[in-house]
């Protein structure tokens, strides 16, 4: 039962740390090394917490680094869990829902995700306005957590505008072009064939990847507002005629690295 593994993740946490942050930061490939420039740092392995999946994906460090930036209490997640590594999309949230129990009331995601759009480029970075749940998978699929949320949630507001606009103000200020859209989620973990791509342009996706959706739909249903940010780390499958490979999506994810820890920066610095 998942809501067990939450309970002995949370309460792990509270005798590890005192610290009860507001924000949790989910840093994807190649963008885990912002939670390297927090202050008051103090950082948990996965392995050290109860009730943790474990994590399996080459650049994902799989660690919870809590700490400071601008005055605000954060938490980033180094590392996250998918779904097609063999996990419920119940358990790829439990350490999401662990720390909405310790108290976060914000999240901000990041990911890395393939261009549909033709007007991206890889190296773009987009603002997720909202997403196409194609695994057909939900976290909140079990008895529902009364503790946490309703049983029908709405997904309406799943990215809250205010925090979307402090993205925009941070890329703006910084003069980093930031794009929007609508994310596709995939259940991978084989890249999509061209004709999906097609498929997903003319349903209205903008980019495509395999994570982020259950940690949204968890943070809604607990009334956790939430930001998204995708690094267009390849152009989706079919649109350049040449194949795609994990060491790219790194290697663009790297490139872009600073640029999106500067937008990540000035959006902490907004909450402050
Ligand atoms: N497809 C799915 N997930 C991804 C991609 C992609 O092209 N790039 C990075 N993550």
């Amino acid at each position: 039962m998942t809501m067990e593994r939450i309970v002995s993740a949370y309460e792990k946490l509270t005798d590890l740390t005192e610290q009860r942050p507001e924000l949790c930061v989910v840093l994807g490939s190649g963008l885990g090394s912002y939670a390297d420039t927090m202050e008051d740092a103090q950082a948990i392995d996965y392995l050290a917490i109860p009730g943790f999946p474990m994590s399996t994906v080459q650049g994902h460090a799989g660690r919870l680094v809590f700490g400071k930036k601008h005055g605000v209490s954060v938490v980033c997640m180094q590392g996250r869990f998918h779904c097609y590594e063999g996990y419920t999309a119940a358990e790829t949230v439990i350490p999401l829902r662990a720390l909405i129990k310790l108290g976060i009331n914000k999240l901000l995601i990041t990911n890395a995700a393939g261009g549909v759009n033709t007007d991206f480029q890889p190296g773009d970075i987009m603002i997720i306005e909202d997403h196409i749940n194609f695994t057909f998978l939900n976290p909140l699929t079990g008895p529902n957590v009364d503790e946490f949320g309703p049983r029908f949630p709405d997904m309406s507001y799943a990215y809250d505008k205010q925090l979307s606009q402090g993205l925009k103000d941070a890329a703006g200020s910084q003069g980093i072009d930031i794009k929007a859209g609508v994310y596709a989620m995939m259940a991978g973990p084989s890249y999509e064939s061209p004709a999906e791509i097609r498929a997903l342009r003319t349903l209205g996706a903008d980019a495509v990847g395999m994570s982020s959706v259950p940690e949204i739909i968890a943070a809604a249903h607990a009334g956790v507002k939430s930001a998204a940010i995708s690094c267009i780390t390849n152009m989706a499958a079919g649109v350049l005629d040449q194949p795609l490979n994990h060491e790219e999506v790194m290697e663009t994810g790297r490139i872009a690295a600073s640029r999106i820890q500067t937008v990540i920066d000035g959006f902490i610095q907004r909450l402050a």
